[in-house]
């Protein structure tokens, strides 16, 4: 299996399905470390003129390291990988070697850790970051539901550098 590239505008994609119901892996990373998680929230769209993805990455999460400290990460998308996507979803990096145990294999795309076992592959860059804040929300229930903990998320918009689909 490898990857080819692709135009954005020949993509086929329906974000509700393929990262809320299908879910996706944020993987970031380099040579020497990688780490990854399941996201089932996050978009796709356009911004300040620019093709970007935004994910949202609480702070207690070992990746949230990772992301930080890398200008890029990926965003990989799967096909029949559930139960592994559920365990790296579950499971946190610092305390096993998670992708060794679902037997998923790291491949470098644009120098960007991701998965040979993915379908799709975003390669992105981050272009700005922020907190969620209690006192911006409109509708105060969300918070007192998603954040009893004051674990806010960190907000990302990456651009899309690179779309990568497996060959056929
Ligand atoms: C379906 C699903 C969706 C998830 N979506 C997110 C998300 O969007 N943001 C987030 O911070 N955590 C999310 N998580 C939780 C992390 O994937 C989970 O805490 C993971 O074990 C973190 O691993 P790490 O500590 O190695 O980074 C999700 C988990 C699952 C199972």
């Amino acid at each position: 299996m490898s990857f080819q590239k692709i135009n954005i505008q020949d993509l086929q994609m329906n974000a509700w399905n393929d990262i809320g119901k299908h879910w996706m892996l944020i993987t970031a990373g380099d040579d020497q470390k990688v780490n990854t998680m399941t996201a089932s929230w996050g978009g796709v769209g356009v911004l300040w003129g620019q093709d970007v993805v935004h994910a949202y990455i609480r702070p207690q999460r070992y990746t949230k390291q990772f992301v930080d400290q890398q200008s890029c990460f990926s965003l990989s998308f799967f096909d029949d990988h559930k139960k592994e996507l559920s365990v790296l979803g579950s499971v946190s990096g610092r305390d096993t070697d998670k992708i060794k145990d679902v037997d998923f294999h790291v491949t470098y795309l644009d120098g960007v850790p991701t998965f040979e076992e993915a379908r799709l592959v975003f390669i992105v860059e981050k272009i700005y970051e922020d907190l969620i804040k209690p006192e911006n929300f409109i509708d105060s229930s969300l918070n007192e539901k998603w954040y009893p903990d004051q674990d806010y998320h960190t907000v990302y918009i990456a651009k899309i550098k690179g779309v990568y689909v497996q060959k056929a």
